[in-house]
């Protein structure tokens, strides 16, 4: 089978089983706002399309157009983003919406878009297609194992998989070949217990006739994680907690926190009121949460039964709800 055939298979089988989601436009239901497909593909990275959906949906009544966008201060984005993660998103997502609102438009080349602050090749190739109708190869990590499992390739190299996406990817709607793809790679061809039998391109891919299609790709060798440790101090006083805004810029920058150290200590030798742990891409962190009676520098009191508004990452608010839980446990002891 060519590779025209097996993507007009596979598009074929998108328009049936396509997952409904809220930045999407099936054939027949126009072309997609610019906006909302690259919003959601700045969400989309490194965050599941399930925790994305409401996200995206709450973003998009707040600031309708990336000019309503460009003009919110940074402190209401941030802590609408709160709980997605990897801020530096964040951050870069308000210099483009700015950038793009100086230049009057979104550009609507891949090579144009790349060039926008915070969009790397993947976005820039996503947003071409999927908005702009650009023939180009969308490659994400879904993509490349849907790929290289057509192909029986243990360790392609990126090139080869782009080729091959070329290669499949038509003149006419390409973004619906690319999110066909990624909804192939989420659903049927799974990282773990491929789903062949359901597939559209099971005739002709060699990682099915080897009988073992989970081989393909070989796994990407981990780096492990070093381990860090921090200090944060709860300071409470008449059912509020103190807060600050963490420095603009670095890991978190400009997100509400609770006070505390930089993550370079040694372990805390302070019993702590609470412990959490959190995963970050480039290392581990232990937090220690302990009891301290004054606050300083610039804060405020944020109410504990506000909590929710305060625009907390998840690792402060894992350690708020840790601290809670464990006062709770005490009362009830
Ligand atoms: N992951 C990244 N972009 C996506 C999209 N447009 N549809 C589904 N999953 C995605
Ligand atoms: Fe993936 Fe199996 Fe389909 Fe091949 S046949 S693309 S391995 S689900």
């Amino acid at each position: 089978m060519t590779s025209a055939n097996a993507a007009n298979r596979l598009i074929a089988h998108y328009l049936g089983t396509a997952r409904r989601l809220p930045w999407r436009r099936l054939p027949g239901q126009g072309a997609p706002d610019p906006y909302a497909v690259w919003l959601s593909e700045v969400m989309l990275q490194q965050t599941t399309v399930a925790a994305v959906a409401p996200r995206f949906e709450r973003f998009l009544d707040r600031w309708p157009t990336i000019e309503a966008l460009a003009a919110a201060p940074d402190e209401e984005i941030l802590s609408e983003w709160a709980g997605l993660g990897y801020y530096a998103r964040a951050r870069n997502l308000i210099a483009c919406a700015r950038e793009v609102a100086r230049l009057g438009r979104f550009p609507e080349t891949e090579a144009e878009l790349r060039r926008l602050p915070g969009i790397g090749d993947y976005t820039a190739a996503a947003v071409a297609a999927i908005a702009f109708g650009e023939r180009t190869a969308v490659v994400d990590t879904n993509v490349r194992r849907v790929v290289a499992r057509l192909k029986g390739a243990v360790a392609p190299s990126d090139a080869d998989i782009r080729a091959w996406v070329l290669a499949m990817t038509p003149a006419e709607r390409p973004g619906d070949l690319a999110q066909a793809m990624m909804d192939l790679g989420a659903t049927i061809c799974r990282p773990k217990g491929p789903l062949c039998g359901q597939c559209p391109l099971v005739s002709h891919c060699l990682a099915a006739t080897s009988g073992d299609p989970e081989r393909f790709p070989a796994p990407k060798l981990k780096s492990s994680r070093p381990q860090r440790f921090g200090t944060v101090y709860w300071i409470e006083r008449q059912d509020c907690v103190w807060l600050v805004r963490r420095p603009p810029s670095g890991l978190l920058g400009g997100m509400a926190a609770l006070p505390g150290s930089d993550w370079n200590d040694a372990p805390s030798t302070q019993p702590p009121l609470a412990r959490v742990r959190h995963v970050f891409t480039h290392f581990a962190l232990d937090l220690a949460v302990v009891a301290a009676a004054e606050p300083g520098g610039e804060g405020w009191w944020q109410p504990l039964d506000a909590i929710d508004q305060a625009g907390l990452p998840t690792l402060y608010r894992k350690a708020v709800d840790a601290v809670l839980a464990s006062a709770e446990r005490r009362a009830a002891a």
